[in-house]
């Protein structure tokens, strides 16, 4: 299991990798036929759409608990656990599941990287678990993200926000975006795509903020129009407020818990989602709007702090085909005023 070195991609017109699988069934293995019917299904969309990463099984059946990303020709599989103390794995359900993907995919065992999903105490989240700097190179409606299935807990493109991306990103011709907790800027990216007129992307994290440049680089976007800030978000509203800026489209989808080096204090989603809204809402144009997502299954939302906004629920819009969790995350459309429109 994730084993190095990877086949180099052309990082500038990467091609699409979309495999085709052979027919057949398994009647020995409801699992590997789960994953054929899934893939099979999703490969008509991914090739329309020119997206070569997605979910191509999510905790579908019961015995096998895994999640398994398809990342242009390479896989992800996330183990889950939920034992807090061990990230033991069966050992036969890693064969089963390895063995199922080199089956279906005629697949070399060095292209499948895992992840255990056990519940990390925070101030692990974001820290670097290798150091192999391998990049991969895959699409998303078309717009190239850089991706690294092996260095860290995340691979630098959320799935499950796929459809927030192109769902936000349609509407951000001509107008000005700010994306907060920007992470490798994918958000920005998608809206810099669709013609918006600025961006800015906002992230803590020096690795982040570089990664976010080569995604602009990738497609060809210059970063005149297109600002990456290293900041605390807290500390940066403020500042921003000072300024007189104004955006149509502010975009915030933090982690649930956070604390860095570089804060003075833990970000904790459900006590500062408050401050974030509400400093964000005095950033807004007139017509502006916020979209806000959490993947805190425990986040309650108490809209009678936010009399003035209109505050409208998105969730069942933007969770993805593939992602047969429905609870992954949950989004909200939030406009100052009481101006939203039926969407
Ligand atoms: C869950 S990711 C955000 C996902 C991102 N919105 C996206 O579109 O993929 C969390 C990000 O928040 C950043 N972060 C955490 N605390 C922060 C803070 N106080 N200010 C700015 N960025 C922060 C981390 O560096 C990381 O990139």
């Amino acid at each position: 299991m994730n084993k190095f070195p990877l086949p180099q991609q052309q990082p500038l017109e990467p091609p699409l990798f979309l495999p085709q699988i052979a027919d057949g069934e398994d009647k020995s293995s409801p699992f590997k036929n789960r994953i054929r019917k899934n893939y099979r299904h999703l490969r008509k969309w991914a090739k329309r759409t020119h997206t070569d990463c997605f979910r191509i099984y999510d905790r579908d059946i019961k015995e096998y608990p895994v999640a398994i990303d398809f990342y242009a020709n390479y896989f992800l599989v996330h183990y889950f656990s939920y034992n807090h103390e061990t990230d033991e794995i069966p050992a036969e359900l890693v064969q089963e599941v390895e063995s199922a993907i080199t089956s279906i995919f005629q697949a070399n065992a060095d292209s499948i990287f895992a992840r255990t999903r056990i519940r990390r105490k925070m101030t692990e989240q974001y820290e670097k678990i290798a150091e192999e700097k391998e990049f991969l190179y895959v699409h998303e409606y078309g717009v190239k993200f850089k991706v690294n299935l092996h260095d860290y807990l995340d691979t630098g493109l959320f799935l499950d926000h796929r459809e927030t991306r192109q769902f936000i990103a349609k509407q951000a011709s001509n107008k000005r975006v700010l994306n907060l907790f920007a992470y490798t800027s994918s958000f920005s990216v998608h809206a810099a795509i669709q013609g918006a007129s600025y961006t800015k992307s906002v992230d803590l994290s020096n690795t982040y903020t570089a990664w976010s440049k080569d995604n602009f680089a990738l497609n060809n976007l210059s970063l005149k129009n297109n600002e990456i800030v290293r900041a605390d978000c807290l500390k940066f509203l403020d500042d921003e407020i000072r300024s007189g800026t104004k955006y149509d489209i502010i975009i915030i989808d933090p982690p649930t818990l956070s604390r860095s080096k570089k804060m003075d204090q833990l970000f904790d989603i459900q006590q500062d989602y408050i401050f974030l809204l509400q400093r964000s809402c005095k950033l807004l144009s007139k017509e502006g709007v916020i979209f806000f997502s959490t993947n805190s299954r425990k986040f309650s939302f108490d809209e009678s702090l936010f009399p003035s906004c209109s505050i409208q629920e998105i969730t069942k819009k933007t969770i993805p085909l593939d992602f047969h969790n429905q609870k992954i995350h949950r989004a909200w459309q939030i406009k100052s005023g009481k101006q939203l429109d039926e969407i």
